[in-house]
């Protein structure tokens, strides 16, 4: 299975070069940001309630899968408190020193979004826990028994983080976010409605039924969606009509080797592994690792919880398994013993 592209991986919910114009495609207001209707219900009263009291918002955690709406979502509470968007990331911000830097040059009322905030080291959750509760910075002076500690002021501010893995984040630094968001995987007809929209800012003509065909095989992901569209109007421009219909969507996406369901030659490759050569599993992380040559974190990551989601791949005390759902989905009739679903 060397030949897999997983870099160019046309369905891969995180953020590749294909995607460099996201920003262009960014939702700017909460009305204009598509789905997670709970999410928003929620968020406006708490907006709202904030900016009539003159106050900034509770800190807020926002937590799902990539792709999924989470840095747009921040831009846009910054945007709905009418205050500066100030971005870093977990991985950036690598000594205590660094996070002071960024929390006193902040303004007051600034929302600081700190995107993999499940990467901040333990030194720097440290200096984060009393800026979050009482805007304040302990410094440490002289060292040894000499040693004081002086705390400064620092500006009023809400602290977005955002996280693939919300079960990576510490118990203290959860316990600090008065707003805790989780984001769900979208709708095919709320994906049909962001592809539209989309299909509107790049400037293509689109019918409803080419958009719920991309929609219905991008995987519960807007990222996905717009990459899809940006594909098929490929396709259409040269093969077809230059609308994306449905017969130009169908027509790309069987050329991108994208299933009905939005699987790929990778999904299908690693559940034909399993059922070829572990009889459909149980069969452990690290040995389809290695037989798929990806690391079992990536697998993890990145492959396995849309074929959870869909009920093809099941977990197991002992490992991995294929369930019927999948073996049909592949057209492979189960053979052998009882399998453990
Ligand atoms: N609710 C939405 N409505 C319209 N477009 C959306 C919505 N959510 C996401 N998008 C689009 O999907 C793309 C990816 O969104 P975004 O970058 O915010 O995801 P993310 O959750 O931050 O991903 P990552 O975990 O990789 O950082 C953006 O181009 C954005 O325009
Ligand atoms: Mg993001």
């Amino acid at each position: 299975m060397g030949e897999m592209d997983y870099e160019n991986r046309i369905v891969a919910s995180g953020y590749t070069q294909d995607d460099a114009n996201e920003q262009t495609l960014r939702p700017q207001t909460i009305n204009d940001y598509i789905g997670q209707e709970k999410v928003k219900e929620n968020l406006k009263i708490y907006i709202e309630a904030a900016k009539s009291r003159g106050e900034t918002l509770d800190h807020c955690l926002l937590y799902g899968p990539p792709g999924l709406g989470k840095t747009t979502l921040a831009g846009i509470i910054a945007n709905e408190m009418g205050v500066n968007f100030r971005v870093t990331s977990g991985p950036a911000i690598e000594k205590p020193g660094d996070l002071a830097a960024l929390l006193t040059n902040l303004s007051d009322g600034d929302v600081l979004f700190v995107d993999e905030i499940h990467r901040l080291s333990r030194s720097v959750e440290e200096v984060l826990y009393p800026a979050m509760e009482d805007n304040a910075l302990d410094i440490i002076i002289g060292k040894g028994p000499s040693a004081r500690s002086i705390r400064l002021d620092l500006p009023h501010f809400t602290l977005i983080g955002a996280t693939t893995r919300a079960g990576q984040l510490s118990a203290p630094l959860r316990d600090r976010f008065g707003v805790v968001l989780r984001l769900e995987l979208y709708t095919p007809e709320e994906l049909a409605q962001i592809v539209r929209r989309s299909a509107g800012i790049i400037g293509t003509a689109i019918d409803d039924e080419g958009a719920l065909e991309i929609a219905s095989r991008s995987r519960g992901t807007p990222r996905i969606a717009n990459r899809l569209l940006k594909r098929v109007r490929d396709f259409a421009q040269v093969l077809g009509k230059g609308v994306v219909d449905l017969e130009s969507a169908q027509l790309a996406l069987t050329r991108l080797e994208i299933d009905e369901l939005g699987l790929d030659n990778i999904d299908r490759s690693l559940l034909r592994a399993i059922i070829e050569f572990y009889q459909g599993g149980p069969v452990g992380l690290e040995t389809i690792a290695a037989v798929i040559g990806e690391e079992a974190i990536t697998i993890e990551d990145v492959y396995e919880p849309y074929l959870l989601q869909l009920g093809f791949l099941g977990r197991t005390p002992r490992g991995r398994v294929v369930t019927p759902a999948g073996y049909e989905h592949l057209g492979i009739k189960i053979q052998g013993q009882q399998k453990l679903f």
